[in-house]
């Protein structure tokens, strides 16, 4: 088997080589905040929407971007492969610290980190997976890309332990999002998704689908989804950059609609391939 190549701070090694100390703000206090982007054919997608919010993670953590957005692009395409659709995983921590303690070390220099992986979007006309309703019990800072993720994990893992492949978050009595992705549902025949704040990430994915429905004049809208409005959704998806989009055929144990993937995500599962073609 090839040997993975990444990235670590200036450098470019085989994953095996990648050391970092144990020091590190990221390992020692999850001091960090990452970004996920993928790449069909070697071509970076959405890249500036990705570094924007990259640039809104680092401000929000107070660290500044140790690269221009070039920079990025230059360092990232290095790492891609022309005949392959990948995503790529980039993290930045605060850096390896003198000691351990909470507040801000002097002089540090971040720690820059990025690797690549394969990438599979769900194309099953027939099939999607299981979800899981649970209370939202991470922070209030949900829209900063941390690389603390403990609650996520622990959600997702609750869920794939209900033999469901994602959760669905609530928060007091809302929908926010996935443990891993934003939700869209269809009802009464509108595409529905709740609206950006601090209690959800602005993804990528989720502005795509808002601008490919606005285009073709498929009705949406940002609002507020209740425990109730979901349990009569015709449709629900979820959406990430890996993932894409995803069908939900069933959540808590209830087929949602005919218990198959909907009319609409058929629509847009199709837009979506014919935009990412169009940018290859
Ligand atoms: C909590 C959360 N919400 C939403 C998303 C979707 O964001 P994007 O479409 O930018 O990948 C992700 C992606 O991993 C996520 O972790």
């Amino acid at each position: 088997m090839e040997t993975e190549t990444v990235y670590l701070n200036g450098q470019y090694l085989p994953l095996a080589d990648a050391k970092i100390s144990v020091m590190d703000r990221g390992f020692l206090f999850g001091d960090g905040i990452y970004e996920v982007i993928p790449a069909y054919s070697g071509q970076l997608f959405r890249l500036e929407d990705h570094l924007e919010r990259l640039d809104n993670s680092l401000k929000a953590i107070r660290l500044q971007n140790p690269h221009s957005h070039e920079q990025w692009r230059n360092l990232l395409t290095k790492l891609l492969k022309k005949d392959l659709d990948q995503s790529v995983y980039l993290q930045i921590t605060r850096g390896v610290a003198p000691k351990r303690d909470h507040a801000f070390p002097q002089n540090v220099t971040p720690t820059v980190f990025a690797m690549v992986s394969g990438i599979t979007p769900h194309a099953d006309p027939d099939n999607g997976i299981k979800a899981l309703s649970m209370e939202d019990s991470r922070w209030k800072l949900c829209h900063t890309k941390a690389i603390t993720l403990l609650a996520n994990v622990l959600l997702r893992q609750e869920a794939i332990d209900h033999d469901c492949a994602e959760a669905l978050l609530f928060k007091d009595g809302y929908l926010t999002e996935g443990a891993a992705s934003n939700v869209f549902a269809v009802i009464d025949g509108i595409l529905v998704t709740p609206p950006k704040s601090s209690a959800i990430l602005p993804g990528i994915t989720r502005d795509v689908i808002l601008e490919i429905a606005r285009k073709n004049n498929i009705p949406c809208s940002e609002q507020a989804i209740s425990t109730d409005d979901m349990k009569k959704a015709s449709e629900i998806w979820i959406t990430s950059s890996t993932r894409e989009i995803i069908p939900v055929v069933e959540l808590d144990s209830e087929k949602v609609a005919d218990g198959k993937p909907g009319p609409l995500w058929k629509v847009f599962y199709k837009l979506f391939q014919e935009y990412k073609q169009s940018l290859r």
